[in-house]
């Protein structure tokens, strides 16, 4: 029973639209203004999610934008996504990946934020967007509809600290909690072989703590957690509920998607690794044979 242990965490946030609207040129913006780069730690893989403070609290983001990482997630049961931002271009509006993203957040029933990108451009029409998602019932609050749209341009900064505030609000409203006090739940944002550490992960806990120490599972991967580091590469003691990190320690590089769990010995962490390597031939098998 968690009662009484339930603090709030952060949300997790995931970046989806149409290409070239600019998901990536937003999620650099934020993480270069507001991420502050300590000691790399040495690492050199991309950290696949970081954390961003404001207003006192913290918001994750999955650095990782597109419908495949999302949707390969969800395939895999892992919710981690509390809250999805559709990213569309005010000078090119709604196009075929914007309705493919707004199917995916509202099929995995997050709530939906718009930021309308690229208002510095001389061509940004944010009406037309407001009109178009409008008619896909996609409504912006200012026209007695429930979504918040905020204009951004990834270039300039504009938008972006009210981006982040109505995030917090967002958040707020689906008081998202956790319990540190259990042993850690996460899902693996992405993984790689690292030079002279061997696999890493890229994980968001959604429940307990990580600590280093621990004895985690993640599909066919496991092993002790050797060291944790931060979306910088600093190294740290522990990960919280709805925060990001990177695990070193694992057996193998893991799949995107996968839950890793800390179990209670290195036994049956090696038997649940099993367990979860059979399954998966076995389904490969009865692919193969359809
Ligand atoms: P894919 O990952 O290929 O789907 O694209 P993306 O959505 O990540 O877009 P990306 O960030 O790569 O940006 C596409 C182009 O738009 C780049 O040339 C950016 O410099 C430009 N761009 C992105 N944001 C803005 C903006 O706010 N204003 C202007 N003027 N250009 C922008
Ligand atoms: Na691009
Ligand atoms: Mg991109």
């Amino acid at each position: 029973d968690d009662e009484g242990e339930l603090q709030e965490r952060a949300p997790v946030i995931t970046i989806m639209g149409h290409v070239d609207h600019g998901k990536t040129s937003l999620l650099d913006y934020i993480r270069s203004s507001r991420v502050v780069h300590g000691e790399s730690g040495g690492i050199t893989q991309h950290v696949g999610a970081y954390m961003v403070h404001k207003n006192n609290k913290n918001i994750t983001f999955i650095d990782t934008p597109g419908h495949e990482a999302f949707t390969q997630m969800r395939a895999r049961g892992a919710e981690v996504t509390d809250i999805v931002i559709i990213v569309v271009a005010a000078d090119d509006g709604v196009k075929p990946q914007t309705k493919e993203a707004i199917e995916h957040a509202k099929a995995a029933d997050v709530p939906i934020i718009i930021a309308i990108n690229k208002m510095d451009k001389e061509a940004a029409n944010p009406d037309m967007v407001k009109t178009q998602l409008s008619d896909l019932g996609i409504m912006p609050t200012e026209w007695g509809g429930s979504h918040e749209f905020v204009g951004v341009s990834a270039h300039t900064g504009q938008g972006i600290e009210e981006l982040l505030e109505i995030i917090l609000l967002q958040a707020e409203i689906l008081e998202l909690e956790a319990n540190p006090t259990r042993d850690a739940k996460a899902v693996v944002i992405e993984s790689s072989l690292e030079k002279g550490r061997g696999p890493v992960a890229t994980i968001v806990v959604q429940n307990g703590t990580l600590r280093v120490g621990d004895t985690v599972v993640a599909g066919v991967a496991y092993g002790k957690v050797r060291a944790l580091l931060d979306h910088a590469g600093k190294a740290i003691t522990s990960i919280k509920p709805g925060e990001p990190g990177v695990i070193v320690g694992l057996s193998e590089v893991a799949e995107a998607g996968e839950k890793l769990v800390k179990v209670e010995s290195d036994k049956a962490a090696r038997e649940y690794a099993q367990k979860r390597h059979d399954y998966l031939r076995q389904k490969e098998l009865s692919r193969s044979t359809k």
